[in-house]
């Protein structure tokens, strides 16, 4: 199995971005957090960031062909971005939604999803252990999917 973890805006400023809300950890750091994870589940991945809309849905795109999930943070793109929720309907891609705050409990313009309908489930909250959840998760429903 094969997975793609897509970043959006600003999410390569962790480390130094608001850390009493994201964390202290750098992207690259959570990156490798994924990576010795996946090696455990036999899972490989790859990973992805961008500050532009468009790239985020080109990717998304390609990945149909390539990977079995994306597991995507969309970062301030969630709570606008028809366009992503349209590449991921239209590619047919098995996407999970993680986002490393609650966006719950946050603004009440972060409570709305663009994507959310799009994807398989959402994880949100658990700082840089929703990265890990959100690689779990995949695991579990190709595990479902191939019952
Ligand atoms: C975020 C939450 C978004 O509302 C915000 O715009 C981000 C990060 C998160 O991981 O908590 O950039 O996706």
């Amino acid at each position: 199995m094969n997975v793609l973890f897509l970043n959006g805006p600003n999410l390569n400023l962790l480390g130094q971005r608001e850390p009493e809300i994201y964390g202290n950890l750098k992207l690259s750091d959570i990156e490798d957090m994924v990576r010795n994870r996946a090696a455990e589940l036999n899972i490989e991945v790859a990973f992805f960031q961008s500050n532009h809309e468009g790239e985020l849905v080109n990717q998304i795109q390609q990945a149909a062909s390539n990977y079995d999930y994306v597991v995507i943070n969309a970062g301030a793109y969630t709570h606008t971005s028809i366009a992503l929720n349209d590449a991921i309907i239209g590619s047919g891609i098995n996407a999970i939604e993680i986002h490393l705050s609650n966006i719950h409990a946050r603004e009440s313009y972060r409570k709305q999803s663009m994507i959310a309908k799009a994807c398989i489930g959402s994880i949100n909250g658990f700082g840089a252990s929703s990265y890990i959840l959100g690689l779990e998760a995949c695991m579990l429903n190709n595990n479902k999917s191939n019952d």
